[in-house]
């Protein structure tokens, strides 16, 4: 089985990247949030600063493209496989509606025949491996029989399948039923991605599909140490967590100084915070802290209580 960070624009950059790789990895495969290249043709410095080689020393960093032009997609592919990326990744899930209303994103699916045109120019042009993430549709999950039939004729990759609709942003439950039916004739080497929170949710996407290949996004925000759980592996507990959470603060810290760093941890800890506070009343110091020292405090005493909640369960078991 191989397993990927999904990317998440704001949170998976490569600060973040490179921390969890430390302190949890490896993944098989870490995706950037997306660059969206325009005419100009080049990076904006933000995109730079994330996808450049000297700030990606892990192995497995996969860029991701959002565009609806062949022209733009290929120089940008082209750039990035001169930095050495052998692996490019074609963004048609955002369901973002600014990104919608110009057809990009999940906008691209809802115009199928400017897609099939756009894949067959990219995969004439660009050479490597492109692989696509996508959603079911933007209206119908049942729009993805004709996607398909699209993505086939070319030779996607990978395919990685978030299985809600565009209308669905991430909210409900994913249309697993119509993935599992998808993965029974797929001819292209499938992913699956949303809503794996627990061993349970992994357990039942691998025996239902038999995919080889899972992205997980916020499970892992939630619970970085998931997967090593899930493989029966010591995860490191909250000793590990704390560590992390340590060290990315002080990598923020550097790159971005010391108030919007603490801006990223308190977003970082929204998730963390859902699997290590017993309650909203847990999480509050950390969300009030006004500075570093408290926010740092804030975080020792919410990790040494729910080590001790924990404990307290394993007891009473
Ligand atoms: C804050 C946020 C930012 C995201 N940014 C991107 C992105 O840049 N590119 C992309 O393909 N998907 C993006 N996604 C979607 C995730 O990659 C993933 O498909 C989604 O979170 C569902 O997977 P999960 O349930 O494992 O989190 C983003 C999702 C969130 C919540």
């Amino acid at each position: 089985m191989k397993y990927y960070f999904a990317p998440m624009e704001g949170i998976t950059g490569y600060v973040f990247r490179n921390a969890f790789h430390e302190y949890f990895g490896p993944m098989d495969k870490y995706f950037t949030p997306f660059v969206s290249p325009t005419q100009n043709g080049c990076f904006t410095p933000k995109e730079y600063r994330d996808i450049c080689p000297e700030n990606n020393p892990i192995p497995g960093v996969v860029p991701q493209i959002l565009a609806n032009n062949a022209e733009y997609f290929v120089q940008t592919a082209k750039e990035l496989r001169q930095m050495g990326y052998e692996e490019i990744n074609l963004n048609l899930g955002c369901p973002s509606g600014t990104v919608v209303s110009k057809k990009k994103g999940a906008g691209f699916l809802s115009v199928p025949w400017q897609l099939d045109a756009f894949l067959e120019q990219i995969f004439e042009q660009v050479e490597g491996r492109i692989s696509i993430k996508t959603r079911l549709g933007m209206e119908d999950p049942e729009e993805f029989e004709g996607l398909l039939e699209i993505f086939e004729r070319y030779p996607v990759a990978e395919l990685t399948i978030h299985p809600r609709i565009r209308t669905e942003y991430y909210k409900g439950t994913p249309h697993r039923d119509m993935f599992y039916r998808v993965a029974k004739r797929c001819r292209l080497p499938l992913c699956y991605n949303g809503d794996l929170w627990t061993c349970k949710d992994i357990d039942e996407v691998v025996k239902e599909s038999k995919v080889e290949a899972l992205m997980l996004g916020r499970g892992l925000l939630r619970h970085p140490g998931l997967l090593a759980e899930y493989a029966g592996k010591d995860w490191g507990g909250t000793g590990r967590v704390q560590e992390f959470s340590d060290r990315l603060f002080e990598d923020y810290t550097e790159v971005m100084g010391e108030h919007n760093a603490m801006f990223k941890m308190k977003e970082l800890w929204l998730y963390l915070g859902t699997y290590f506070a017993a309650s909203e009343k847990e999480i509050k110091p950390l969300k009030k802290a006004g500075d570093a020292k408290e926010m740092k405090q804030a975080i020792r005493r919410l990790l040494a209580k729910s080590e001790t909640d924990r404990a307290g369960v394993e007891l009473n078991d």
